[in-house]
């Protein structure tokens, strides 16, 4: 039996950046509104396919970044996004869902569903007919005609994700996408994540406060620093997949936890020193 400092070093490739050219890269991002500085100059690359996490404290800049990449903001002078290694603005290329999950009350859940569809243009009968044939994947089958008020909030998100999903985009964004939910159904929104993730193949960047949602999904985790925010620290997960929720109390989950825990409580300190969470 190894010790758990070699399990950890098997499991862990420290800092380690994907090699090919990434999907996406930040370089030197950084953001200021009015007084307050949100970014201070962050790099950071996502490979093809990968599951990348964010996790940091709160107020640290985790949804400006989101906002940043996903095109709806933009970053001060100097700081680039890169799509395939071409500078661009990525609004319009890529799938997104944002801290509030944003169905409209009006519509039911197949056409809440195909709102970013309907927006690029896709004829709203075709729309429905693929959100109708995706509605089992996402836990909905029997629900499609249900408006929002009519679900539960574990429902109401994957409606959310799978408006995401159908906007049809390599790369994906995710800000707290189960944030509002109670631990069982959360536990049980990530292990059909990572299902679903495993059947659509995209790159997904996932921003989350929950450090065992971060290492229980994540090709990687990304720990950002208190306010402004840079990158703390990188750690890949190497974690061996699919993911059983047993992986949750393993000695090698349990080191990379407390490790990251570390630097998140140094970061939320700061944060909760400055007083500005
Ligand atoms: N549109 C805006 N106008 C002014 N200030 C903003 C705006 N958006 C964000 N900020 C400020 O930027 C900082 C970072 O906010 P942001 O929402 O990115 O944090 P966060 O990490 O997503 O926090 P949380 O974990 O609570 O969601 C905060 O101080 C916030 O007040
Ligand atoms: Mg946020």
């Amino acid at each position: 039996m190894k010790d758990a400092a070699d399990q950890l070093d098997q499991l862990l490739t420290v800092g380690a950046m994907p090699t090919a050219r990434p999907k996406l890269a930040l370089r030197g991002v950084s953001r200021h509104f009015g007084a307050v500085q949100a970014l201070a100059k962050v790099d950071l690359g996502i490979a093809e396919g990968e599951f990348v996490t964010l996790i940091g404290p709160s107020g640290c800049g985790k949804s400006t970044l989101f906002n940043i990449v996903a095109g709806l903001l933009e970053p001060d002078a100097g700081g680039e996004v890169l799509l395939d290694g071409v500078a661009t603005s990525l609004l319009g290329k890529v799938a997104f869902m944002p801290q509030r999950d944003l169905l409209l009350p009006w519509r039911n859940v197949l056409d809440n569903a195909i709102l970013a569809a309907e927006v690029e243009g896709r004829p709203k009968r075709e729309a429905r007919e693929t959100a109708r044939a995706m509605a089992a994947d996402f836990g909905l089958k029997g629900f499609e005609s249900h408006y929002p008020q009519q679900l539960s909030g574990g429902m109401r998100q994957r409606v959310a994700l799978m408006r995401t999903f159908m906007f049809d985009r390599d790369l994906m964004l995710l800000d707290e996408p189960f944030g509002a939910l109670d631990a069982l159904t959360r536990a049980m929104m990530q292990r059909w994540l990572l299902d679903i993730w495993s059947r659509y193949r995209r790159t997904i960047l996932f921003i989350t406060h929950d450090i065992d949602e971060a290492i229980f999904l994540g090709d990687r985790v990304v720990v950002m620093s208190a306010r402004p925010g840079s990158i703390k620290l990188e750690r890949r997960i190497e974690l061996p997949r699919p993911r059983d929720p047993a992986l949750l109390t393993t000695p090698a989950f349990n080191a990379i936890k407390r490790e990251l825990l570390d630097a998140v409580e140094e970061e939320s300190l700061k944060t909760f020193a400055a007083g500005a969470a």
